[in-house]
């Protein structure tokens, strides 16, 4: 039987007790320690996980040698702070994204992980999900035919941040999907936003990677939107697909669509043929991303084994992001990024 990891958690608001219920209801897991510094939301938490310590402190996890892992769930602006000093207890450490708000400082996790050797997992979660590794089959296998494009809308009426802008918040989850199904770094990107509640906070952002061989990628993101969408299209040579992440079901829609040069023509009008076909919705088969996400770092702590978003693919992200920032804080411009290995 699998050896059950001994897990601390920091961090226990919106989107910490999502994963708290997860690592809590995994056998091969036991949750030793959870901890947040608003006692309102430990007592509050306390009465829905009964038998997980609570604490306030976040010295009770990192003292606690039964601990072998930590979750970082708190605000962006303290996971450089808490997961150093859980690698420097010793300690492997899973990192909500955004992984850290400055690529310097990601770095330096990476660096003393690697010096210590511990597992370092950064949550993009979208390399979890059951449609993504579907959908990365489909550009390998070249059901797509070459990928010419990509779109993708992360927005909804929701959670205003105070700190990072709506493209460090949600735009994570798309480069690292994007950069998961292309398994390719863009050259550079260009990004515009604006800020309408809070200075200097975006509230919508509209970044573009540009690839060297003329892939684009295109990612809408909002908190200030009246749609809920989570959608990416992918268009290609052969065929085109839509993943719609707000169905409860058939979340994939394959297109036979495309424009097909035609040998046999007779005017210039005659030579691009549209080609209209099916549309089929192919059975994705299910689980819940977080869930996989989960399992997949405890598997990691277990068995000593690279993360797939380990923390140099938070260094990618991070290289995207920083490069979007730049853009977008003047004006748009195309910004070069520097490619992490
Ligand atoms: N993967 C996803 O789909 C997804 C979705 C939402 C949020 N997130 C990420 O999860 C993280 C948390 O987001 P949230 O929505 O739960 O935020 P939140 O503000 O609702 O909760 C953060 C909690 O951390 C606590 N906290 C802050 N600093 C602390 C510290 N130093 N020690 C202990 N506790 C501390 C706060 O008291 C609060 O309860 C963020 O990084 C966010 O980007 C990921």
């Amino acid at each position: 039987m699998a050896k059950t990891v001994e897990i601390g958690q920091v961090g226990l608001g919106a989107w910490g007790k999502n994963l708290l219920r997860n690592f809590n209801a995994i056998n091969q897991c036991h949750v030793r320690m959870a901890c947040d510094s608003d006692d309102m939301t430990c007592a509050r938490v306390s009465e829905m996980f009964r038998g997980i310590g609570l604490t306030t402190k976040y010295e009770d996890i990192l003292d606690d040698d039964k601990i072998e892992a930590v979750v970082v769930a708190t605000p962006p602006a303290q996971h450089y702070e808490l997961a150093m000093r859980a690698i420097e207890a010793g300690k492997d450490v899973f990192v909500e994204k955004p992984f850290v708000l400055d690529l310097e400082d990601g770095k330096k996790l990476v660096a003393a992980a690697e010096s210590k050797n511990r597992i370092l997992m950064v949550g993009h979660i979208m390399e979890y999900h059951p449609v993504s590794l579907f959908l990365k089959k489909y550009v390998e296998d070249g059901i797509l035919g070459e990928v010419y494009y990509l779109y993708s809308s992360r927005i909804n009426l929701g959670k205003v941040r105070d700190i990072e802008n709506s493209l460090w918040s949600f735009a994570p989850h798309d480069i690292s999907l994007i950069m998961f199904l292309l398994d390719k770094y863009p050259c550079r990107v260009t990004a515009t936003g604006a800020d309408y509640l809070q200075t200097d906070i975006e509230d919508v952002s509209f970044m573009t990677m540009h690839f060297a061989d003329k892939t684009m990628a295109h990612v809408h993101v909002s908190w200030l939107d009246p749609h809920k969408e989570r959608k990416l299209t992918i268009v290609g040579s052969k065929k085109m697909v839509v993943f719609d992440d707000t169905r409860a079901t058939e979340k994939v829609w394959l297109y036979d669509k495309g424009v097909d040069a035609r040998m046999d023509y007779a005017t210039y009008g005659e030579y691009l043929n549209l080609r209209v076909g099916d549309i089929t919705l192919p059975h994705v088969p299910g689980g819940e991303p977080l869930r996989l996400e989960c399992l997949h770092f405890l598997e990691c702590v277990r068995n000593r084994t690279k993360p797939r978003s380990d923390g140099r693919d938070g260094l990618r992200v991070l290289s995207v992001l920083q490069a979007a920032q730049r853009s977008l804080k003047q004006g748009g411009v195309p910004v070069e990024v520097n490619e992490i290995d």
